[in-house]
């Protein structure tokens, strides 16, 4: 009877079983998709406002063996990087660090960790990323004073003074080094002298000019500042480099009330990054973080002038085919970024298609106008190791193609030559 009962229950089981793992394998089957293979993009030149032409010797970094992320390898690596990076933004502060995340979470770290609800920030705005920060002084609780600028204009300063005079209760001015939606540089030095004289502490974003154009933090009183892995740094996209002041990390560790955001707040991140025993904080993205260290050591070997020195040398060679060719820039002369180059498309061209046979027919990446500027710009970047003599050479002669197939009005058989004898004349 009960060897029977044994017998049948056993058999039951199996049943069940069976239909169990019927009914499982029917769901997994019903969400996979039909075979999927491995991706392989295509090879192209990224030459738009970012990402940028990432270095071999960054993507080969990338591929080395995943250590473990308290391993002391590991915290000697980010040692290295630390001072790297001190040296890429000219500064000796401390708390110097790449955040584990893109130039928006570096740019949110800033403002979350320096801002606290109902105090008021002035922000100077000249293009989208002016309109971001207002977007995270608000999201602080705070109230952000604007200063405005038109597109394709450096930030005025006499505005940020006249602000600063208007209102003495603000501790904080924000704005960005290179408007990357613009291709407009402006003055750090100038502003930030400005803002120290009204007891301001300065934001800067600093994702399109770090390793391009020259930053000095130290020097110029910059109290904190954020950029991005993927532009002039010639690195894959998704890391944060920035650096806080003493002032800064002063008025950081004097909060009344606790950072909004647990993962930016620095002073839990100060624990992994810091000097002595590393607390975990979050698992860092190693083989990223491998890219930007050699990406860094590449900067070391040229020497950050000399990487200013050649994105301003390719900038003047692009700018002469480019103007060689009938083609003019939205940004004036001085205040014009070398890696970021703001052209005006010309009449009766649909600036859309063009950028789509660029890419097709060439595998070449160039950016659109956003905002006002839609429709009517291209952004050429010339960023990290995208900026070469071969790539200047490349884009033009790829845009001619283009814009003489669509029977754009400019200048043909021209604008390589101008810009060779720019590059020969250096
Ligand atoms: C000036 C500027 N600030 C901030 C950002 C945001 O960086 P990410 O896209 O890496 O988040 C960008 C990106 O292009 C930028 O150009």
């Amino acid at each position: 009877m009960r060897a029977g009962f044994a017998l049948k229950a056993g058999v039951n089981d199996f049943i069940l079983r069976a239909h169990l793992n019927f009914g499982a394998r029917a769901l997994v089957n019903s969400l996979t998709p039909a075979i999927i293979k491995s991706f392989n993009p295509t090879v192209r030149t990224l030459m738009g406002p970012g990402p940028s032409d990432v270095h071999p010797r960054v993507l080969a970094a990338m591929a080395r063996p995943t250590i473990g992320h308290l391993d002391p390898l590991f915290v000697q690596m980010m040692d290295e990087m630390k001072q790297m990076l001190q040296y890429a933004f000219q500064t000796r502060n401390a708390l110097t660090i790449p955040v584990s995340a893109p130039g928006s979470a570096g740019m949110e770290a800033c403002f979350v960790n320096l801002i606290e609800p109902g105090k008021k920030v002035v922000v100077c705005q000249n293009g989208v990323f002016g309109g971001r920060m207002k977007e995270n002084v608000e999201r602080c609780g705070a109230r952000a004073v604007m200063v405005e600028d038109a597109w394709g204009a450096p930030v005025d300063p006499q505005k940020l003074e006249d602000t600063l005079k208007a209102h003495p209760d603000a501790k904080l001015v924000a704005f960005v080094q290179a408007e990357t939606s613009t291709g407009a540089q402006s003055d750090v030095k100038q502003l930030t002298e400005i803002a120290r004289r009204h007891e301001c502490l300065t934001i800067v974003d600093a994702v399109t000019s770090l390793g391009g154009t020259p930053l000095k933090v130290d020097e110029w009183g910059v109290d904190a500042v954020y950029s991005g892995s993927q532009k002039c740094l010639s690195c894959t996209p998704g890391l944060s480099p920035v650096s806080f002041s003493e002032h800064a990390v002063e008025r950081i560790k004097a909060r009344k009330s606790k950072v909004q955001s647990w993962f930016l707040d620095l002073n839990l991140v100060m624990g992994y990054w810091g000097g002595g025993k590393r607390a975990y904080h979050h698992t860092a993205p190693i083989n990223a973080l491998y890219g930007l260290h050699e990406a860094l050591v590449m900067l070391q070997e040229e020497g950050l002038e000399a990487a200013w020195a050649r994105h301003r040398r390719n900038h003047l060679a692009l700018r002469a085919g480019l103007e060689a060719m009938g083609l003019s820039f939205v940004v004036a002369e001085a205040h014009r970024l070398p890696q970021l180059n703001t052209v005006t498309v010309p009449e009766g061209v649909d600036e859309a298609e063009v950028r789509r046979r660029l890419l097709g027919e060439f595998n070449l990446e160039i950016g659109a106008g956003l905002g006002g500027l839609a429709g009517k710009v291209w952004r050429i970047g010339l960023m990290g190791y995208a900026s070469r003599a071969q790539n200047v050479m490349f884009c033009l002669a790829a845009l001619e193609k283009v814009l003489c197939d669509l029977k754009a009005p400019i200048a043909r058989g021209v604008a390589q030559g101008a810009a060779g004898a720019a590059l020969a004349a250096d």
